[in-house]
């Protein structure tokens, strides 16, 4: 036992996590990808694999979306999914001393740990102000930013921790009960949310949400089998199972698993509504000359965007915006897989 200097009681020794073979596996066992403060070393060799380390999130566009938001010190804007919080350090590098950022997230565990980490970088509530909500009421901001934002970035979908987080239920790597919730505090879970949708519903979900090839079949089976479909891994299997019984090899499975979890996730978290909402409110809270930057990472939510910027430009609400999706480097795609999907697209608000 050692004693802490203050208080003089024993602070019990906390043996290290012990994993099997030279790199831990398991979320929890990554106790040192999980304290980066402490390890910046370990975490540096993570990246360098091309992984992402446990419980970061790596930005992605950075220079893309800096370029496209067009930032000088002073101004002042929203950033509607906050995440880790990348963006908006490299925002607030910008924008800062004079400037104002507000970081919005759904997520209310993981945008407490954010702003900590972003209040240590030495940004106060002069500059960094915070709020737990859904970017779909965007014009709520407004009593913070009365005129108006120079500018406004989403960065679409989930944050690493999310998905790697295990008990969260956004990966079929670990079993968890199939929450799928990034707003885990409220609402209906997808483990709820298949006990009661018909089978219909479902088909038709597994199509509009990720254009899954095998929805009827699969959207039958999860239906008669919901029981065992309560779980990550359970979904996952009985996935496997059927798509197997048409003929596809186990190795050709996955990308089916993954786009059921992404159909299932866009309805649980209602992101096409919430999407629509807020492109529908961004005229309304960018002043004249603000700039608009929307990284998504499927077709869904590309086209969402594509067709609001294309056919407000056509309105002349929009005085320009981008013709063709930026999307990131060989270089990013090649650092960080999980950028390999993204486009962004950007516009100027006349
Ligand atoms: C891809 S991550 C953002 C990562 C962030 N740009 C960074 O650099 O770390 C997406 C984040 O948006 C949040 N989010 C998704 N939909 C939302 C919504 N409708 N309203 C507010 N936040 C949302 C998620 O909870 C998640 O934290």
């Amino acid at each position: 036992m050692v004693k802490d200097d203050m208080t003089e009681k024993p602070v019990k020794h906390k043996r290290r996590v012990r994993y099997s073979g030279t790199h831990p596996r398991k979320f929890r066992e990554k106790y040192k990808e999980l304290d980066p403060e402490k390890y910046p070393d370990d975490v540096e060799r993570v990246k360098l694999r091309g992984q992402t380390p446990a419980g970061m999130h790596l930005p992605v566009c950075v220079s893309e979306i800096l370029s496209a938001l067009g930032l000088r010190a002073g101004m002042h804007g929203i950033d509607c999914t906050l995440g880790y919080g990348g963006h908006a350090v490299e925002i607030l590098r910008r924008i800062t001393p004079d400037g104002l950022l507000a970081g919005i997230d759904v997520d209310p565990g993981e945008l407490e740990k954010t702003e900590i980490r972003i209040r240590k970088l030495g940004y106060d509530e002069s500059v960094f102000v915070t709020r737990c909500m859904n970017f779909s009421e965007i014009q709520s901001c407004l009593d913070i930013f009365p005129g108006g934002v120079d500018f406004i970035l989403a960065d679409l979908g989930v944050s690493s921790m999310q998905l790697d987080t295990p008990g969260r239920g956004f990966s079929f790597k670990n079993s968890a009960p199939l929450d799928l919730r990034l707003d885990n505090s409220s609402g209906e879970t997808a483990a709820a949310l298949l006990l009661r949708i018909s089978e219909e519903s479902l088909v038709a979900l597994l199509v509009e949400n990720a254009d899954e090839p095998y929805a009827e079949v699969l959207g039958k089976a999860i239906l008669s089998r919901r029981m065992e479909c309560q779980t990550t891994v359970g979904l996952a299997s009985v996935i496997t199972e059927v798509l197997q019984g048409e003929g596809l090899p186990s190795n050709e499975c996955k990308p089916s698993i993954q786009r059921v979890f992404q159909a299932l996730r866009i309805e649980v978290n209602n992101e096409f509504e919430a999407l629509d909402e807020l492109l529908h409110s961004i005229p309304d809270c960018l002043k004249s000359g603000g700039r608009v930057a929307i990284l998504s990472f499927h077709s869904g939510e590309d086209r969402r965007v594509k067709k609001s910027f294309k056919g407000l430009t056509e309105l002349g609400i929009y005085s320009e915006c981008v013709r063709r999706p930026v999307r990131p480097s060989f270089q990013e795609q090649y650092d960080n897989p999980r950028s390999s999907s993204a486009k962004l697209r950007w516009a100027v608000r006349s």
